[in-house]
């Protein structure tokens, strides 16, 4: 079996990873979405109103599409390469997608569901912020299935899906998972405030919702690169993998001619950043918000002068650099000749390997224990 063949109870499918071409031998699902999938199948469930959120690449789209082509999907994610993949894995498997509604993470869900499949996320909050949007439709008595490897369900788990939405059962364990049964108890809770916190010294006031990187505080690489922001008259500005904003928000300070554009692959991350550059008394036609996979579907005249970046190391629980990567390349092909990649990351990441073998050159312009500024020109 190759790292791409999905093979459960009977169900054959391909499934890749987003974006397809990776470095990798990681598979696009795992041990729960096998779980949830078998579970279908072992209660004989019948094809009914279905949300299914948190499925990183597809595989339970799939699935569920391979077991009835007509069962109703409604698909929940935050992340664009989510939506991507999935999108992919169905063409790549013939499965026609008519049966699918997606939903971004903010989208209120609809009030007809029967039921929902879950995969565990890692953020804990956004966890509990996506349990108390199901509160709001979801009828009494209405079966929520949510998968996770064993060993990171606890009692603290049970009682934060009681809280918010309704008794929960663990099943027994199946190739190292399980699968909790909630039964939603029709009681509708208050979504939660975004999280607010100031930067004094600069005078920003940033608001995160739950699922953006740099939850309360500041982030660390974030700090530093906000200390080196290059001098100069830039005129496009690209903020890129933009959580709440910060660099894009200090770019509007620095330079106030430049238009900047905000990118992010979380849709609450858009919607942060959005939000924090009206929150800070920002002109609205200075900034433009795009939820994508790095710079792929952004307008092919879009040229920029700066690019700031802080990439991620990780895909979902997998560590990875082949975003940091896509971002480099993404970023070269959209600077005009002599603009600049200004970088920040890790020391042990090894970034300026990239740059140079992108850019053919690359200087450090500051740099601590830990971390280092980096810059390219095209
Ligand atoms: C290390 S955080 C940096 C956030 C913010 N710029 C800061 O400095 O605090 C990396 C960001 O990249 C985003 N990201 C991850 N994969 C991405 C992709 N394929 N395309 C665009 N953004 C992505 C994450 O959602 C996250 O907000």
């Amino acid at each position: 079996m190759t790292a791409n063949q999905f093979s459960c109870e009977g169900i054959e499918l391909s499934l890749f990873r987003y974006p397809k071409q990776q470095e990798s031998n990681l598979q696009a699902w795992d041990a729960a979405d096998e779980h949830l999938i078998k579970h279908m199948l072992d209660t004989e469930q019948k094809s009914v109103n279905t949300a299914i959120i948190n499925d990183s690449f597809g595989a339970l789209q799939c699935g569920l599409s391979a077991i009835d082509a007509s069962w109703p999907l409604c698909v929940e994610t935050d992340a664009k390469t989510s939506l991507l993949g999935a999108e992919l894995n169905l063409e790549a498997n013939q499965l026609v997608s008519d049966n699918i509604q997606r939903f971004h993470s903010r989208e209120l869900l609809p009030d007809d569901l029967s039921l929902v499949l879950m995969k565990l996320p890692k953020n804990l909050s956004y966890f509990a912020h996506q349990l108390q949007r199901l509160s709001q439709v979801l009828p009494a008595g209405t079966q929520v299935l949510i998968a996770a490897k064993a060993k990171t369900i606890n009692k603290s788990i049970l009682s934060l899906i009681e809280k918010n939405l309704g008794s929960a059962q663990a099943s027994l364990t199946w190739k190292k998972t399980r699968v909790i049964t909630c039964i939603a108890d029709g009681n509708k809770r208050q979504l939660p405030q975004a999280v607010n916190w100031p930067v004094d010294e600069l005078s920003l006031n940033i608001s995160n919702l739950s699922n953006v990187f740099a939850a309360n505080k500041l982030d660390i690489g974030a700090r530093i690169m906000l200390d080196n922001l290059p001098e100069g008259e830039f005129n496009t500005v690209i903020d890129l993998g933009c959580g709440n904003g910060i660099l894009g928000l200090r770019a509007g300070q620095l330079y106030p001619q430049a238009s900047i554009h905000f990118v992010d692959d979380s849709e609450m991350a858009v919607a942060s950043s959005r939000h924090n550059w009206q929150l800070n008394g920002f002109s609205a036609e200075k900034a433009q918000f795009h939820w994508d996979d790095c710079l792929t579907h952004l307008e092919p005249e879009l040229v920029a002068d700066l690019v700031l970046c802080n990439p991620p190391f990780h895909q979902g629980e997998a560590i990875t650099d082949h975003i940091a990567w896509q971002m480099f390349v993404d970023a070269r092909k959209r600077l005009a000749p002599g603009g600049m990649l200004q970088v920040v990351g890790n020391r042990h990441l090894a970034y300026h390997v990239k740059l140079k073998r992108l850019f053919n050159n690359c200087k450090t312009v500051a740099s601590n224990g830990k971390f280092v500024i980096l810059q390219a020109i095209k």
